[in-house]
């Protein structure tokens, strides 16, 4: 499972870049066989982000498909669709001024039992621009020092919902206020937990590969000064979005991307104009260990 293509039966695959991901082809996600659904699965943990282009699904067909792949996660802080609680829909138009996920992260990375996996299904995109760049964690892992990997083996990051400082610390409220449509699906999480420890080197459960995990959620690593985890979180953050650990998706009305939040991060590009909509699901995950 190291990102490398395997023969399939029912599916082609073509990686989109030279760390991962990877566009798939022979799927129909409207009637969607077993067998079908199996290669999908082994090829989505090998290539950690796979695409999926031309498909015409319902809300209900795109919750069937996500819960092929476990129960459903509901964002603690953001409100699903009135019809379909477990969609979250994404929209940003014209003159709106916050796009949802502008900053590199992995998804709930604040919960106990982050996302296992996300996906994403547009129903509306700009002509140009409104790409979601990925970053594969594995790499990152890979890339560092043996010293590096040894010094901060066991450490463990302190990850926060809400007031993170990659975002200056203010509130979602406060943030969203450039587009009241996202603005109008916060909501107050309650007794949910949404501050979490946790491993800054996790282990991919179903793979066994090492990755990196990092994201704007991580506010402090433990055991370390506050000048030195400013200096090794601002390394392990530039390092672990190298461009060649990148790939890059554009998106069409109908294309489906599903990712693995165990070990990629992503980045909504938020240089676009013309309206942009999309239907979120997010798969429970475990604790990371
Ligand atoms: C997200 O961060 O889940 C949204 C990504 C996107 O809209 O491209």
């Amino acid at each position: 499972m190291d990102g490398s293509t395997a023969a399939y039966k029912h599916i082609t695959v073509t990686p989109i870049a030279g760390s991962m991901g990877a566009e798939i082809k022979g799927v129909n996600l409207a009637a969607l066989e077993d067998d079908v659904f199996s290669e999908l699965y082994d090829a989505w943990l090998r290539h950690q982000v796979v695409v999926l282009r031309d498909q015409e699904i319902t809300p209900d067909q795109q919750l069937a498909f996500a819960l092929r792949f476990g129960e459903i996660h509901f964002h603690p802080y953001m409100k699903g669709m009135d019809d379909h609680p477990e969609i979250l829909e994404i929209v940003k138009d014209p003159g709106d001024n916050y796009t949802f996920g502008a900053s590199w992260h992995t998804d709930q990375m604040f919960n106990p039992q982050p996302a296992k996996a996300t996906m994403l299904y547009a129903k509306e995109s700009p002509s140009a621009g409104g790409d979601t760049i990925f970053a594969n964690m594995h790499d990152a892992y890979d890339a560092l020092s043996d010293g590096l990997k040894d010094m901060l083996a066991d450490v463990k990051t302190w990850c926060v919902g809400d007031r993170f400082k990659a975002a200056g610390g203010s509130a979602r409220q406060e943030r969203y206020t450039g587009n009241q449509k996202m603005a109008s699906k916060v909501r107050d999480p309650g007794n949910l937990q949404t501050e979490s420890a946790h491993p800054l080197f996790r282990t991919h459960p179903e793979t066994g590969r090492k990755a990196l995990y990092i994201g704007g959620h991580a506010q402090t690593l433990h055991g370390f000064e506050p000048a030195e985890v400013e200096a090794l979180l601002g390394f392990l953050r530039s390092h672990s979005v190298r461009p060649e650990f990148t790939c890059r998706v554009r998106w069409e009305p109908g294309t489906l991307t599903l990712w693995d939040n165990r070990s990629v991060q992503h980045y909504a590009v938020p240089d676009y104009k013309e309206r942009r909509r999309m239907h979120r699901i997010t798969i429970a995950g475990d604790t990371p260990f």
